[in-house]
């Protein structure tokens, strides 16, 4: 989420059970072979073996790095750095537009029509600013991944884009000019997620409105429970729920993962945006609303819906800031906002698998001078019974990051009781903690680091934590793992966890790369070599790890992609071991305006899903040949459907190769 960035400064700088059955349950099997793929890929005869001691049994492997030669290990053509209106793709390979805000979701959903946008129609359709991309395999065909189910976030609205004769406004306070009840309903219903079947027919995917499990989630009115030790806490409760146990709505949606076990998990980021009313009102609650910047009235939700009020409601921001798990095989059933994995700006919640059966849920707060967390569930996952693991996330144990400068990071668990975390410094229970996860960290002395974004692993130890960039860092303030002042560029950070051990309270982390142009000095930025002119990239935010263990990095550079590349954002393959390690290969670029979400591998691998989010809307004053900011009339792109009756919508798209195969 960028829009935030350009506008503010300070705290937003950064701003199987019968319920379960048939039809089309995706099988244990199937959701075990997800899981074990990688690493079967990467350690040879694996699968068998690992399906014979449990789901998560893994022996302590051999780094694949010990035998990688100075091969490029990704087979594709680079494309080049550049800007324009549309998307690229590497020679040989397609890339199809799946689904754009506004498409209908259900086979009864009205067609899109800008120019008569309701909230009743957006909640039967694709919403705004597509980020996170889940995949979950329902059907295969021989090898082939036929059915599927996906997940995808909508993180937030830009009206400027979305809403007829709206004009260009910049968002200030108070926020959007000449809302009305309707155009926040509509905002409300863009936001949330989607859930949908998709059908491979002659090697095409489309969307299946027929299919049972779609679903809209949206901040209106989808109703979510709250569990874990902070639900009941009267902090949580309110006038519509004054037992502090369910909630309406779901904000911000950012990134996210997939568990073990077949649900998805979907983070809550700058859920104070959404927020207005008087500070002062809010009592004790005053430190902790501040700690997370709330209230910054950036929507004028406030105005039309005493909910996000906080002169009315001072314990509603409470309720957001969590991991959401939602079930995509029920579409009736209740999402959860699971409060044992904290509270923060959650960009996302990668699943790991722990050699003891465990998950591991690696998860970034994304703002400056934030923290890096790691949930540990209490319990292993029953690989025989997903219904067995349904408040499997309830209890664990989660931790916050100091790296050291020798090299090793340490885990603090932020647990009631334990290093100060109790009555001195204001905290009564595990529900005080979870709920001020940020001041309980800070008092452990975790490690600021420079906008901790997206996280995923290869399986076999390797954790990737990708940390965008940190403008406020003063020189003072550098460090080992933040090596740069008034840092613009972004680094990637690398865990490596001895024998995959998840639930250990230490690892060894190292920089796998500092990101800027190679070409100036005065970014010292750190490059392999190997490297080309336009495999260089800056302000990393989401990433995906493939089923052979590669690295792919998306990113989001905002309103600064001029000066701190040049190129519009896009996705980039990075090589993480061997000789080349630290070589990037640019693989997909986006349209201008747009920063780049997902990434998502089918299981095969055959597919990549990549999410442009708010295309035309950053920095099109800096796009040549266009000069000013984008409005609904007059956008820098109309991307994806280039009808000048249409505004650029953001879209999902499909990226196979031609004739078929694996990616790269
Ligand atoms: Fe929503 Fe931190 O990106
Ligand atoms: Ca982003
Ligand atoms: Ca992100």
């Amino acid at each position: 989420m960028t829009r935030c960035n350009r506008r503010r400064s300070g705290p937003l700088d950064d701003a199987g059970d019968d319920r379960l059955s048939p039809p089309g349950r995706p099988e244990l099997q199937q959701i075990l072979e997800r899981r074990l793929g990688r690493r079967d890929l990467l350690a040879g005869a694996l699968r068998s073996t690992a399906l014979g001691v449990g789901l998560f049994a893994i022996p302590t492997l051999p780094v694949r790095g010990a035998t990688t030669s100075g091969t490029d290990r990704f087979e594709f053509t680079e494309i080049r750095h550049g800007i324009d209106g549309t998307h690229h793709v590497p020679p040989g390979y397609e890339a199809e537009v799946l689904i754009r805000w506004g498409d209908p979701l259900f086979e009864d959903a009205p067609s899109f029509d800008p120019d008569n946008q309701s909230s009743r129609a957006q909640a039967r359709q694709f919403g705004y600013n597509n980020d996170f991309i889940g995949f979950i395999p329902l059907q295969r065909t021989d090898d082939t991944v036929t059915r599927a189910v996906l997940c995808v976030n909508h993180e937030y609205t830009n009206e400027e884009l979305m809403i007829p004769r709206l004009g260009p406004q910049e968002r200030t306070v108070p926020p959007f000019r000449d809302m009305t009840a309707e155009l926040v309903g509509i905002e409300m219903a863009a936001h949330g997620a989607s859930l949908f079947e998709i059908v491979r027919v002659d090697g095409r995917w489309r969307v299946d409105r027929a299919a049972p499990r779609n679903r809209r989630l949206t901040v209106g009115d989808t109703g979510f429970a709250i569990s874990g030790p902070a639900a009941g806490s009267a902090r949580m409760a309110t006038r519509a729920d004054p037992a502090g146990r369910k909630v309406v709505g779901t904000v911000n949606n950012c990134a996210g993962g997939v568990t073990p076990w077949g649900t998805f998990l979907i983070a809550e980021e700058n859920f104070n945006v959404y927020f207005s009313g008087d500070i002062e009102a809010t009592g004790a609650e005053q430190e902790n609303h501040l700690r997370y910047g709330v209230p910054v009235e950036w929507y004028a939700w406030g105005d039309f819906d005493d909910r996000f009020d906080i002169s009315v409601e001072p314990n509603e921001p409470n309720r957001f800031g969590w991991v959401v798990e939602v079930d995509p095989h029920d579409p009736a059933s209740v999402p959860v906002k699971r409060t044992a994995l904290g509270r923060m700006k959650h960009e996302g919640a990668r699943c790991l698998a722990s050699k003891d059966g465990r998950v591991a849920i690696y998860m970034g707060d994304d703002q400056s001078f934030e923290y890096l967390y790691k949930f540990v569930s209490h319990d292993p996952v029953n690989p025989d019974d997903p219904s067995a693991n349904r408040d499997l996330l309830d209890s664990g144990t989660l931790s916050v990051a100091v790296f050291n400068e020798d090299g090793t990071v340490s885990w603090k668990p932020l647990v009631y009781g334990q290093g100060g975390l109790d009555e001195r410094n204001g905290f009564t229970g595990q529900a005080d903690v979870l709920i001020e996860t940020r001041r309980a960290a800070d008092i452990l002395g975790a490690t600021p680091l420079d906008r901790p974004e997206d996280v995923d692993g290869d399986g076999l130890g390797n954790v990737f934590v990708l940390l965008t960039y940190n403008k406020a860092r003063e020189a003072a303030q550098v460090d080992a793992v933040n090596a740069r002042a008034r840092n613009r560029w972004g680094q990637i950070i690398q865990l490596h966890v001895e024998g995959a051990d998840h639930a250990a309270d230490t690892c060894r982390w190292s920089v796998l790369v500092q990101c800027g142009d190679p070409k100036d000095a005065s970014v010292n930025a750190t490059w392999n070599p190997a490297t080309s002119e336009n495999g260089w990239f800056s302000c990393p935010d989401n990433c995906a790890v493939d089923h052979r263990g590669r690295l792919w990095v998306s990113t989001d550079q905002g309103m600064e992609w001029k000066t701190v590349s040049g190129t519009a954002d896009g996705l980039w393959a990075l090589e993480t071991e061997g000789p080349r390690r630290g070589t990037g290969k640019m693989f997909f670029r986006a349209p201008v305006g747009a920063e780049l979400c997902g990434p998502c591998f089918s299981d095969d691998d055959t597919t990549l899903f990549v999410a442009v989010q708010h295309v035309a809307a950053d920095g099109a004053r800096d796009y040549p040949g266009f000069g000013r900011d984008s409005s609904y009339e007059d956008p820098a792109t109309r991307w994806p459907d280039f009808d000048p009756q249409l505004p650029p919508r953001p879209a999902l798209v499909a990226i196979t190769r031609r004739g078929g195969g694996k990616i790269g």
